[in-house]
């Protein structure tokens, strides 16, 4: 199964399975890291699953208009910015690396 590189907001760095077809966002949120909120369970409103992509940004598919208005409300956005449950996990996307914002 692909793997998926979590860095928490400590700087530890976490190797967890990625599962076809969940999110990123959801991924995560399983695997017990609490400190991505992802208040609005992935229906692209509340930005608190934002995640900077280090790693294998070039194998994503570009944001939509909508997660960048929502990116834009955050003080943390940087180039690598993307909001983790517009992420659609597939094995194409191996070693994925994300390290989880800093919270606005
Ligand atoms: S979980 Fe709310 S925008 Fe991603």
């Amino acid at each position: 199964m692909a793997k998926l590189v979590v860095v928490t907001r400590d700087g530890s760095e976490h190797e967890i399975e990625g599962e076809n077809g969940l999110s990123v966002m959801e991924i995560i949120r399983d695997a017990g890291f609490d400190e991505l909120q992802a208040l609005c369970g992935g229906c692209l409103s509340c930005a608190t699953c934002h995640v900077h992509v280090e790693t294998g940004g070039e194998r994503l598919d570009p944001a939509g208009e909508e997660e960048h208005e929502l990116l834009d409300t955050s003080a943390y956005r940087d180039a690598r910015s993307r909001l983790s449950c517009q992420i659609a996990f597939a094995g194409h996307l191996d070693g994925l690396r994300v390290i989880i914002a800093a919270e606005d």
